[in-house]
């Protein structure tokens, strides 16, 4: 694992942003795997800048997410798929079926979530990974468990997420208690791994990620076993990391 700290929030986007880029510009066919959360908004709003005033083109970008709630539709605004478009992909030159979320309104992957594992196979696998931190160690919605999961799958969210999640909605009751979410394995698969946290609240998760044991408990802490992954974190985000 490489790891930056940062002082300025600022710079920490501008340099993540920088990674995404790098894979736009030096691949004819880049594959993202990009993530949703309070998290990637500024990196996403450097890449906005990037394509704006620096020609940063994503016309040739196949792009999937981690994950989607089940249970409300795409038109809902906190919907995964409403939040890149409103986050990204409005702002840049993606093609409209270039990029997707795992689909819960498509009954046949929501019968069968490895369906979407298939489809990123299909368009050649993961480039670049980006991931937030769940405050609880989670990843995508792969909450802490005793086994980690493999593929994309159907899961409920901890009762930490949906409280987490929650500020996002009026109310903690607003906020669904399913997604579909892709699982350690196809992550892992990604060749690249980008994960990004900001603030004291997920210092404990940092530190549990980096220096605790591997274990499903902290379902971060297996990207320790990925051979080419970049922690980007703020300060506050590092306070408990111990030299
Ligand atoms: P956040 O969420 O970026 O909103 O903190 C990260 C996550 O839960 O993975």
């Amino acid at each position: 694992m490489k790891i930056e700290v940062f002082d300025d929030q600022k710079i920490l986007h501008r340099r993540a942003a920088l990674v995404i880029a790098a894979e736009l510009t030096t691949k004819s066919a880049p594959v993202l795997g990009l993530a949703t959360g309070g998290t990637p908004v500024a990196t996403y709003q450097e890449l906005i800048r990037l394509h704006r005033e620096e020609g940063l083109s994503f016309a040739h970008v196949r792009s999937f997410n981690l994950d989607e709630y089940v249970g409300i539709s795409y038109e809902h605004p906190e919907s995964y798929h409403a939040f890149m478009k409103r986050q990204l992909f409005d702002s840049v030159d993606i093609p409209d079926d270039a990029w997707q979320v795992p689909d819960p309104n498509n009954s046949e992957m929501l019968a069968r979530p490895s369906l979407y594992d298939e489809l990123i196979e299909a368009a050649g696998g993961i480039d670049l990974q980006l991931l937030g931190l769940g405050n609880n160690g989670h990843v995508a919605f792969n909450e802490p468990a005793d086994s980690f999961s493999e593929w994309t799958t159907r899961v409920a969210l901890t009762e930490s997420t949906i409280l987490a999640n929650s500020r996002f909605f009026d109310s903690p009751d607003e906020v669904p208690r399913e997604a579909l979410s892709m699982g350690i394995a196809s992550i892992m698969r990604a060749r690249k791994i980008l994960l990004l946290a900001c603030g004291e609240s997920k210092a404990k998760a940092v530190k549990a990620m980096v220096q605790g044991e591997i274990s499903a408990q902290c379902p971060a802490s297996v990207l320790r076993l990925h051979r080419d992954v970049t922690i980007l974190l703020d300060r506050d985000a590092a306070m408990l990391l111990e030299a």
